[in-house]
């Protein structure tokens, strides 16, 4: 949410950041915004709307060259996304340009008192504070890194803040409690980024910041203290993937290609986690089995796509390890007052690594003495950092803010922890593990099939583009499938879209058909009868009151074929591991259904890919 860039070296400053932007641009796209230092002074540009805007406000006025900037890619949260409103924002000397991502929740008491102490603020921004507080704290604290440090402690919320000065012409000082900034370390310049991509054309070393730091970045330097000018400790890391990750490479959309990944995504994740005999190995886990043996509750707790992720692994775990699972929206998690103790597991999956409601739970469970483990995508983000333990999912980067490599990843990742409990536990026999590890190095080439079949989910795309109103059903492992299909179109077409348990049809459900409505319908495989049959019972429930039914059914289940207006074929798969195929196509239909009407696949409106706020 937002998305932060600085810079110091000797490249213009301006080009530097306007490229990171560009790669943070999924991060908030309501408002686009430089600053560059530049002989004693701040020269600045900023624009509502996305960066194009910002690049034609820059070519028609252009900025002098610099080499040290700063910028930022807003995502609304205190005062509507206008011209005044974007950031930077300035002091009213114009000595300080400031960026900033979260939420100062003590602003209206500082900018109460700064009006009283004489100062006009002209946005309704918080971060418009900062610039105030900072002013007034340089006429006593000449040094800026010093001067941020007294700031940051008056402040209270989650912020990231990045300032460069008028006065201070090669330093860029950046300062993070709750919201994400890593350092870019280049050889003659240096760089802040809200994630590494910012910076990845330049450099893959970067540093890791803590909580309640502050970093100041010269061309030569990096120095990292806490709020009070104490040294910090840092920890250093090489990103494993280049800039040609994060570019769309051919692809219209960032989407697209990160469908298209897929098959990678899972086949990576699965690399080097098992011995040739099926043996689960992972070597990054920082719990014993010893106290994994312990576990006798897991909680599972993450938002939008990463929750449906876990509703997708509690089936898995509960099956293979028998120890009961409950899944829970991060959102809600600490405000019910859950029963944690020692021995429950709580498991975070978190492609960005940053999500407010996420992270905020996880500080919640390990004060209930709960050992938490996060699934993650992002190397160096704080969710990991602040867990016992870890998997990384290996998606490389996913820029699309409507997630999908990342969920596939996760559900793969979720199950091979659900193995090595198994494992520890002993509630599977080895050979069992080791079918269920054939099975799952399978699945990319599973996946690889659904792409390489997209075409009539394309040709379905254009034909139902006109559509209200579009259901999804599945049943088991299918019901999660169904909620993700339904987000995925939600979130790109902004059609109404609900995903059902098949079951709770007739509960309610059932009164939303009507002549024409297309329903999408998952069907367990047909090893799983009983399921399968009351699905296509379900089936022809819906079709007789004329629905639209798009059937997606194994090769060979000829049962709902009387019944399916279009059939959709996945492959001969176990039941748990249907839903690493079945989402493909729903994800390339929702995709294709929004780019027929026109609207920006990558960057859907209202959203943004990783919300740093609660
Ligand atoms: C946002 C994104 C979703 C993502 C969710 C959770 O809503 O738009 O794509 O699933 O956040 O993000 P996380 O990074 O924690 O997985």
């Amino acid at each position: 949410m937002c998305g932060i860039v600085g810079y110091v070296g000797q490249r213009s400053a301006l080009d530097v950041v306007m490229g990171g932007l560009r790669r943070l641009e999924y991060r908030g796209y309501d408002s686009g915004g430089v600053a560059l230092v530049g002989d004693g002074t701040i020269m600045s540009a900023k624009k509502a709307g996305k960066l194009v805007n910002l690049d034609a406000e820059l070519a028609a006025r252009p900025l002098p060259h610099s080499h040290t900037g700063i910028g930022h890619t807003r995502w609304a949260t205190h005062g509507a996304p206008n011209d005044v409103n974007a950031h930077p924002h300035l002091d009213a000397a114009e000595r300080v340009a400031v960026v900033h991502n979260g939420i100062i929740e003590n602003f209206a008491a500082l900018r109460a008192e700064l009006e009283a102490a004489g100062h006009e603020l002209v946005s309704e921004t918080d971060t418009e504070t900062v610039a105030h507080l900072l002013h007034d704290e340089l006429a006593r604290t000449p040094d800026l890194s010093d001067a941020v440090r007294a700031v940051c402690r008056r402040l209270e919320g989650a912020f990231t803040l990045v300032i460069c000065d008028a006065a201070q012409p090669d330093v860029v000082v950046g300062a993070r409690r709750n919201s994400p900034l890593v350092v870019g370390r280049g050889q003659g310049e240096n760089f802040l980024g809200s994630d590494v991509a910012a910076f990845i054309e330049y450099t893959r070393d970067a540093v890791e910041l803590g909580q309640d730091q502050v970093v100041t970045i010269t061309p030569d330097a990096i120095v990292v203290t806490d709020f009070f000018g104490a040294p910090a400790v840092t920890k250093e890391y090489h990103v494993d993937w280049d800039v040609s990750a994060a570019e769309k490479g051919g692809f219209e959309w960032f989407m697209l290609k990160e469908i298209d990944e897929q098959p990678q995504a899972v086949a990576d994740t699965l690399l080097g986690r098992h011995t040739i005999d099926g043996q689960l190995q992972l070597d990054e886990m920082r719990l014993s089995d010893g106290e994994l043996r312990d576990v006798d509750k897991v909680i599972i707790v993450a938002a939008g796509t990463s929750f449906y992720a876990g509703m997708t692994a509690k089936y898995a775990i509960e099956h293979w390890t028998r120890i009961p699972c409950e899944v829970e929206l991060a959102s809600e998690f600490r405000y019910r007052d859950p029963i944690l103790d020692r021995t429950t597991l709580v498991l975070t999956i978190s492609q960005s690594g940053e999500t407010m409601d996420t992270l905020m739970a996880i500080r919640y469970a390990r004060q209930q003495r709960a050992r938490v483990l996060s699934i993650c995508n992002t190397n160096g983000s704080t969710i990991p950092r602040e867990s016992d333990a870890v998997i990384y999912t290996h998606a490389g980067p996913e820029v699309a803010v409507a997630s999908t490599k990342g969920f596939l990843a996760q559900v793969v990742a979720c199950y091979l922890l659900a193995l090595y409990i198994a494992q520890v536990k002993g509630t599977k026999y080895g050979d069992e593990i080791a079918t269920i590890i054939a099975e799952l190095e399978k699945t990319p080439a599973g996946i690889q099939r659904m792409l390489d079949e997209g075409d009539q989910v394309r040709k379905l795309a254009a034909e139902l583009a006109g559509s209200r109103s579009i259901l999804f059903l599945g049943r088991h492992v299918g019901y999660p499938v169904a909620l993700e299909g339904a987000l995925k179109l939600k979130e790109l077409a902004y059609i109404h879209a609900e995903g059902f348990a098949a079951g709770e049809l007739k509960h309610g459900p059932i009164a939303l058909i009507e002549e024409g409505v297309p329903v999408f319908v998952i069907v367990p495989p047909k090893a799983r009868d009983q399921l399968q049959e009351k699905i296509v019972s379900n089936i022809q429930e819906i079709r007789a009151r004329g629905a639209r039914t798009i059937v997606l059914a194994e090769d060979g289940d000829m049962d709902v074929v009387p019944f399916a207006d279009h059939l959709i074929r996945l492959p001969k798969v176990p039941t748990l591991l249907q839903p690493l195929v079945a989402t493909v196509p729903l994800q390339i239909f929702a995709c294709e259904l929004a780019g027929q009407l026109g609207h920006d696949v990558d960057q859907p409106r209202n959203l943004a890919k990783s919300v740093t706020v609660e």
